[in-house]
C-alpha cells in the first residue's frame, strides 16, 4: 500500500530498441537479425553508470527476457526485473519478478533499492515500451534504425515525435551510418520535451 510518507526518489527512465523498416523488432520470439556490434552497443548502454557503485534496473517483459543470451550474464552494474503475470519465480539470472511496470518503477525508486539505482532501462517488449513512454520520468528513447526490411511479427509502437524529439548528437552515441553483416543502421536518440505533456 502506497503511503504519503513513503520516500520516492525519482529515477530517469530510458528505453532502448532496434527497429527495422516498418518498425519491426522481433520474429518468432527472437531478434530478426544478427548484428553483434549493434548488440554490443545495447549492452554498453544498459550497463553504463556515471557513479561508481551504482546500478541500473533493467525492466523486461517475460518474452523479451527468454531469448536474452545468458552468456552475457551476469551483466555488470545491473539488476534485472522481469515482468510477468504468470511466472511464480524469478527467472534465472534475473533478480526480481514484478507483476506490472509500476511495481518495477516503485522498486527502483523507493528504499532500499533507490539508494543504489541510477537509471531504469526498459528493454522491451511492446506493452512495456508503450506504458513506459507515458510515464513522466521517461526521458530518452535510444532507437537503432536498422535500414533494411526483415520479416517481423512484433513492432515498436507509434510514438509522438513532438513529445520525443530527435537529438542531433548525443554523448556516447556514434554518428553516421554503421554497417555489419551487409546491413546498414544508424543510432538515434529521442529526448522527451519536458515542457510538453505526453
Ligand atoms: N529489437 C529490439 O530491440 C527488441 C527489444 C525487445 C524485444 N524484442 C523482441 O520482441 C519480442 C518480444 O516482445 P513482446 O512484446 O512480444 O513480449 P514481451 O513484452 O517481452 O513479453 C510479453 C510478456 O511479458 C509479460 N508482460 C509484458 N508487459 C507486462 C506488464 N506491463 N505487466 C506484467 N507483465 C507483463 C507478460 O508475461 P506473462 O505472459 O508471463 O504474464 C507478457 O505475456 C521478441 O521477438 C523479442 O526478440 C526486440
Amino acid at each position: 500500500m502506497w503511503t504519503a510518507t513513503e520516500t520516492v526518489d525519482p529515477k530517469p527512465i530510458c528505453l532502448i530498441v532496434a527497429a527495422c523498416k516498418h518498425m519491426g523488432i522481433g520474429k518468432g520470439g527472437d531478434l530478426p537479425w544478427h548484428l553483434p556490434n549493434e548488440f554490443n552497443y545495447f549492452i554498453d548502454k544498459i550497463t553504463s553508470i556515471t557513479t561508481a557503485g551504482k546500478k541500473n534496473l533493467l525492466v523486461s517483459g517475460r518474452k523479451s527476457y527468454e531469448p536474452f543470451p545468458k552468456s552475457c550474464m551476469p551483466l555488470p552494474n545491473c539488476y534485472i526485473a522481469v515482468l510477468s503475470r504468470t511466472l511464480n519465480s524469478v527467472p534465472k539470472h534475473a533478480h526480481y519478478l514484478c507483476r506490472d511496470l509500476p511495481s518495477a518503477i516503485k522498486l527502483a525508486s523507493t528504499p532500499p533499492l533507490s539508494k543504489e539505482i541510477e537509471t531504469i532501462w526498459i528493454i522491451g517488449g511492446v506493452e512495456t515500451y508503450i506504458e513506459a513512454m507515458k510515464h513522466p520520468w521517461c526521458e530518452l528513447l535510444y532507437l537503432t534504425e536498422i535500414m533494411a526490411e526483415f520479416d517481423c511479427d512484433t513492432f515498436f509502437p507509434e510514438f509522438d515525435r513532438k513529445v520525443y524529439k530527435l537529438v542531433d548528437e548525443f554523448p556516447g552515441v556514434p554518428t553516421g551510418i554503421q554497417e555489419e553483416e551487409g546491413i546498414k543502421y544508424k543510432f538515434h536518440v529521442f529526448k522527451r520535451d519536458a515542457t510538453l505533456k505526453n
